[in-house]
């Protein structure tokens, strides 16, 4: 069992699987190996066997007759019985390694991780909203996953962990990452124009530094306001629709430069954009639909999510951006 342990690590590690960021990730891997040695065997056997017994048994001569054979229990029995235990062994491998995954720590570090189109926030104890998630080396992590609109699925390829985020309800997942550095987190639900963006990182950090980075991110009240709207513009996801540093548009338009702009509205005529605009714009995504746009704007509403401090700081940003 060692052995094989360790050598399938190394051949999935380095050859079709990413990098095992956890060690539920080996026991998943070992498992995966397993099934695919035991799938190999078996084709090589019936595969193998057919072509010899096709090329043993082929009629040489007018009068070769076939040996009339109706049944072998022997044979019946041994190839049922052993697939059985073929299968049980899986299945009860399969089981251990999924209580595992699915048994929560209770000592774990709890984050909060919402799903919206199409971005992941992750929300710490303390306050701390992030877009990246950032944890500490060799603890559990349990992270509490929610969604804000439609049906999205937490991904970490590396830590060979997928959970549901699902409207009106919490789900959860837990891991232990053992390496440090920085992981991907996909969405693994299609749920609409830019799931194939909805990527996050996730990395790996000594514990010192975690919790450096959790005093730094919980003194953002204390920036200057542009500086604190441009932290709730990544932490809101917005850049994953809208260019700040180039006029070029993506799924909106681009912020760059936009700031006393006049725009032609479909609507007809057209808004300057100014501090109001901007504010309806974030509010009531609906009300004003510039030309080139799609309407309905496929732009979330932020009524009731951002606080005026932090609207004000959003269009302090904007307002910023030449
Ligand atoms: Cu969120 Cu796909």
């Amino acid at each position: 069992m060692a052995i094989w342990t360790l050598l399938m690590n190394r051949a999935m590690a380095d050859t079709f699987m990413p990098e095992q960021g956890t060690e539920i990730a080996k026991s998943v891997d070992n498992l995966y190996a397993f099934l695919l040695v035991v799938s190999f065997i078996s084709c090589a056997i019936l595969i193998g066997g057919m072509i010899y017994f096709a090329m043993k048994y082929k009629r040489k001569t007018a009068n070769d007759k076939t040996a009339y054979i109706t049944h072998d229990t022997r044979l019946e029995v041994l190839w049922s019985v052993v697939p059985l235990i073929i299968f049980m062994v899986v299945f009860a491998w399969g089981w251990v390694v999924f209580h595992d995954m699915r048994t929560m720590p209770a000592d774990a570090l709890e984050i909060q991780v919402t799903g919206k189109q199409w971005a992941w926030t992750a929300e710490y104890k303390n306050g701390v909203k992030s877009v990246d998630i950032v944890v500490p080396v060799n603890r559990n992590v349990k992270i509490v996953l929610a969604s804000e609109d439609v049906l999205h699925s937490f991904y970490v390829p590396s830590f060979r962990i997928k959970m549901d985020a699902i409207p009106g309800r919490y789900t959860n997942l837990w891991f232990n990452a053992t390496k440090l550095g920085e992981f991907h987190v996909f969405c693994a639900e299609y749920c609409g124009t830019t799931h194939s963006g909805m990527i996050t990182r996730l990395k790996v950090v000594s514990q010192e530094d975690f919790d450096k980075w959790l005093t730094s991110e919980s003194e953002i009240g204390t920036l200057p306001i542009a500086e604190r709207g441009r932290k709730y513009f990544q932490t809101r996801a917005c850049a994953s629709c809208h260019n700040v540093d180039n006029p070029a548009a993506k799924v909106g338009p681009s912020l760059y430069q936009l700031y006393g702009k006049e725009e032609a509205l479909i609507e007809g005529g057209t808004a300057k954009v100014d501090d109001n605009y901007l504010r309806e714009s974030i509010m009531d995504p609906q009300a004003k639909h510039v030309v080139g746009f799609p309407k309905p704007s496929p732009m979330p509403s932020f009524q009731g999510q951002l606080s005026e401090s932090e609207l004000a700081a959003l269009i302090e940003y904007i307002k910023g951006l030449k």
